[in-house]
């Protein structure tokens, strides 16, 4: 019996109109586009300014853009993915929401929280569910609507993180094209660096830890960024080696938009041109589980069936993780 591949057959993107640039963050918080610009990449982020509005709100316009473009049939879906880090509440799945809210009424859906490896989760996870032979279109989603969760009087935060999301459909391949490898890793004893203290089980909600800022994002840079780099760019060259590839076969590096320093020591361990990076950190900044399906989004014209991607994603928990993934889709335009 052949091995039945999961591959990416159509995909979607959303980012929120409004623009908060590097000037604009100078005048609220102590700042310089300078040290912005040299110390992460970023140049600006988008932000969700529409009331009442989620992390679903970020998935639907991405899968209404998916479906506007691959012409999908979404009552065919049988399972929904929801890969977040700020769902639209603690409890009731945001994932069971975008399916109704778009007409997937066959699938079955759940949330996976993995932090900034969260779409990279989901797509090892998507790409299980299709090999199984059980299951045909299995809808992946990596979303966040980081603006809910930041503290915007916090310098060390507030210029990193911005709100977007994308999708991508998976299915089983008939030529071998698609997921190929996978590392996935994580490590508890990470959670002291990159976490929301309350709000959670240990702290529940209180005017306390409301009062005391508990609920946005702590992190302690430094220390994730060097967990960060070493991680990423050891699994990164770990694929390769355990595939037979060298950096001249791969023909894209898919790295999670945390830091651009740290997507260009991954491309350095992986000996890879610039040229074969993708990057939109610039404009989007880090939108945890949105990054790698962002990147898709954007560089969806550049990509050829056949293609070499490896995906590579580092966040809070610890988790990070490679994926080998060969591109199953020619260039629509
Ligand atoms: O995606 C999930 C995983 N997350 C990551 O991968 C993030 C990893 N970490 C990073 O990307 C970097 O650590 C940051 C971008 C968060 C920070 O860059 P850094 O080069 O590690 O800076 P730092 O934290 O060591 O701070 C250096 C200095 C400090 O001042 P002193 O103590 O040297 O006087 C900070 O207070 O820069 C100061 N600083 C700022 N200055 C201007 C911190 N934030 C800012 C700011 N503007 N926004």
């Amino acid at each position: 019996m052949t091995k039945i591949t999961a591959a990416i057959t159509a995909l979607g993107g959303y980012v929120p109109e409004f623009k908060l640039t590097n000037k604009l963050l100078e005048e609220m918080v102590e700042t310089t586009d300078e040290w912005i610009t040299s110390r992460t990449g970023i140049k600006e982020r988008r932000i969700l300014k529409e009331e009442g509005q989620g992390t679903s709100y970020l998935g639907i316009k991405a899968i209404e853009q998916m479906v506007a473009d691959y012409n999908v049939e979404v009552t065919d879906i049988d399972l929904l993915i929801c890969c977040t880090a700020t769902p639209d509440m603690p409890v009731a799945s945001t994932a069971c929401y975008i399916a109704s809210e778009i007409g997937a009424t066959k699938a079955f859906a759940y949330d996976l929280m993995a932090a900034c490896s969260g779409f990279l989760y989901g797509l090892s996870t998507a790409s299980k569910f299709i090999q199984s032979g059980q299951y045909k279109k299995v809808l992946v989603v990596g979303a966040d609507k980081m603006s809910s969760i930041i503290d915007y009087t916090d310098r060390t935060t507030c210029v990193i993180f911005g709100d977007g999301g994308g999708c991508v459909l998976m299915e089983p391949n008939e030529e071998g094209f698609g997921v190929q490898d996978e590392i996935l890793r994580s490590d508890g004893n990470g959670r002291q660096y990159l976490k929301i203290d309350a709000g959670g089980s240990i702290l529940p909600a209180s005017a306390e830890t409301v009062a005391t800022n508990k609920h946005f994002v702590h992190q302690e840079g430094q220390q994730v960024f060097k967990f960060a780099v070493s991680n990423m760019a050891d699994v990164s060259a770990e694929i390769l080696e355990n595939n037979n590839l060298t950096g001249d076969d791969v023909d894209w590096l898919v790295p999670h938009q945390a830091n651009l320093r740290i997507i260009d020591a991954t491309a350095r361990r992986m000996k890879l041109d610039k040229e074969k990076v993708m990057i939109n950190i610039q404009r989007y900044g880090n939108t945890t589980c949105g990054t790698l399906p962002l990147l898709l989004w954007d560089y969806q014209n550049q990509l050829h069936k056949g293609d070499k991607l490896v995906f590579a994603a580092f966040g809070g928990g610890f988790t990070w993780g490679a994926i080998y993934l060969t591109w199953a889709l020619n260039p629509k335009k």
